[in-house]
């Protein structure tokens, strides 16, 4: 398919609920997949659950419920944050759909039949909390760095999958940007990775945990919940396990994830997919981690942010918004409600909603029948800044180009005094102000939707609403 973009968030544990760092990855997609959208480019945007695993059956025991039950309320409370936050997918993918599972056992069955995987035996270290199993180079002080805690030692029957034939060409394929890893950064380290490692055979099912796809041609073992959860990215799309019939819209043009899941979507998913003989995506997109104060979230310190109380106190704009231009994406970046809270203040009740009530206001008695300005297209002024996934600088730039200076224009013309003093001068300085704000609400369309619509019919209909409420 020509002139298309897919792009898909990682699919989230189905185990707890959505957190902040949840809604960064899917906001940031959103705004991104709107943009293509607005472009008219076939665009397809994926996200959704990952439901399979130890990880997920233990939380249900904790908690007496039937793995099914666990997940399936976790993925309405996902459905409704992203409701909430507005966010436009185009399918939400669940791993325990039927159809999902029955393509899983096909691409098990088919790389069984290759000889891709044979049975063998597994030993080593396991980190339930990643679902990934850990090298002793992986550990700190014996404890896996992100979730603090002893791995688990495993070793029992497993059916095994290749990894090292494939090694050559994937280290090939990412050098030459075919399969593009960026930030750059990241790149290099998993380039460096995989020079320095060889890449050991994968366990791909397992023996003592049930709540998983049965292996077709094992039902005593279920596969590794990684296995399951990557291939819904074509699932996801409505692939049936078929790799003769691969679904238009794949490969996927942009994957976006966090930096904790890189090396799994950088070797164990592309070698799934050579084995298998399809196309790689075209791009993974890295991100960094928020921190909450400087330090990693967590209950024990009490810095944890809920995205309940951001929509709470912003909204679904502010949120979108704040989560936008917190830094650079790509980078860790630190936030505090404290600091969230001046920004919000400053930018969106001082700076964008004092601008859209002053103008509209003023604006009340003149007939604008043609405010669409034709200077500037709003989609060439934005391009290179979301296409390169710059969301801090884009917005950065729409402020300190045309907000702050549109207030600014206003405080230095009074149109309050020209409309007492000169009707053609006052109607000159509005229609100015009045096509700046119009391409405001144009330029923010996929940054924050509902704002961009609510501006325009304060602008075409002169209703007054106040958009962003200062908060004291
Ligand atoms: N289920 C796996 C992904 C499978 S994809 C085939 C998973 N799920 S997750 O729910 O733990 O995390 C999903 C995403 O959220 C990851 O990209 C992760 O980086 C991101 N975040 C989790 N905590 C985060 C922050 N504090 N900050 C930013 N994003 C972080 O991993």
């Amino acid at each position: 398919m020509k002139n298309k973009f897919y792009i898909t968030t990682p699919i989230y544990y189905a185990n707890a609920q959505p957190h902040i760092g949840h809604a960064y990855t899917t906001v940031a997609t959103d705004a991104l997949a709107r943009f293509y959208k607005l472009q008219k480019t076939k665009t397809f945007f994926l996200t959704g659950m990952d439901e399979h695993g130890a990880k997920i059956a233990q939380k249900a025991k904790e908690e007496s419920k039937k793995p099914q039950e666990l997940v399936n309320e976790v993925s309405d409370d996902f459905k409704k944050l992203w409701q909430e936050l507005d966010i436009e997918y185009d399918n939400f993918i669940r791993t325990t759909n039927p159809e999902h599972k029955k393509a899983i056992q096909v691409s098990l069955q088919t790389l069984y039949d290759k000889g891709v995987i044979y049975k063998g035996e597994y030993e080593g270290l396991y980190c339930v909390g990643c679902e990934q199993f850990k090298n002793e180079s992986d550990l700190v002080d014996g404890k896996c760095p992100d979730h603090n805690v002893e791995p688990e030692v495993m070793k029992e029957e497993s059916y095994m999958m290749k990894m090292d034939e494939r090694q050559t060409e994937l280290i090939q394929k990412i050098e030459s940007d075919d399969f593009k890893i960026r930030p750059e950064k990241y790149k290099k380290e998993i380039l460096s990775f995989l020079k320095n490692n060889e890449l050991e055979d994968l366990s791909i099912s397992r023996k003592n945990v049930n709540w998983g796809i049965p292996l077709p041609f094992d039902e005593t073992h279920t596969a590794y919940v990684w296995f399951d959860a990557l291939l819904n990215y074509l699932t996801g799309l409505g692939w049936n396990g078929d790799v003769n019939k691969i679904p238009d819209f794949w490969p996927a043009n942009i994957q976006m994830l966090g930096k904790d899941i890189l090396r799994v979507h950088a070797t164990i998913w592309p070698i799934m997919l050579m084995h298998l003989g399809i196309e790689l995506p075209k791009q993974l997109f890295v991100h960094g981690h928020i921190l909450s104060d400087g330090k990693k979230m967590s209950k024990t310190i009490g810095n944890v942010i809920s995205i309940d109380e951001m929509l709470e106190k912003f909204g679904t704009d502010g949120t979108r918004y704040l989560l936008l231009s917190a830094g650079t994406f790509g980078e860790d970046i630190d936030i505090t409600i404290e600091r969230m809270v001046e920004k919000y203040n400053a930018d969106l009740a001082n700076g964008l909603g004092n601008l859209v009530s002053r103008v509209v206001k003023l604006s009340e008695n003149i007939d604008f029948s043609n405010i669409e300005r034709k200077i500037y297209d709003p989609i060439q002024w934005n391009k290179m800044f979301i296409e390169s996934l710059w969301f801090d600088k884009a917005l950065e730039r729409i402020w300190s180009h045309l907000v702050q200076k549109s207030n600014k224009y206003i405080e230095e013309t009074k149109p309050w005094e020209l409309a007492k003093s000169s009707k053609k001068e006052f109607e000159k300085v509005m229609e100015k102000l009045v096509e700046d704000l119009y391409f405001i609400a144009q330029l923010l369309e996929s940054f924050m939707p509902e704002t961009s619509i609510k501006i325009k019919q304060q602008l075409e209909t002169g209703k007054k609403e106040i958009l962003f409420e200062r908060i004291k």
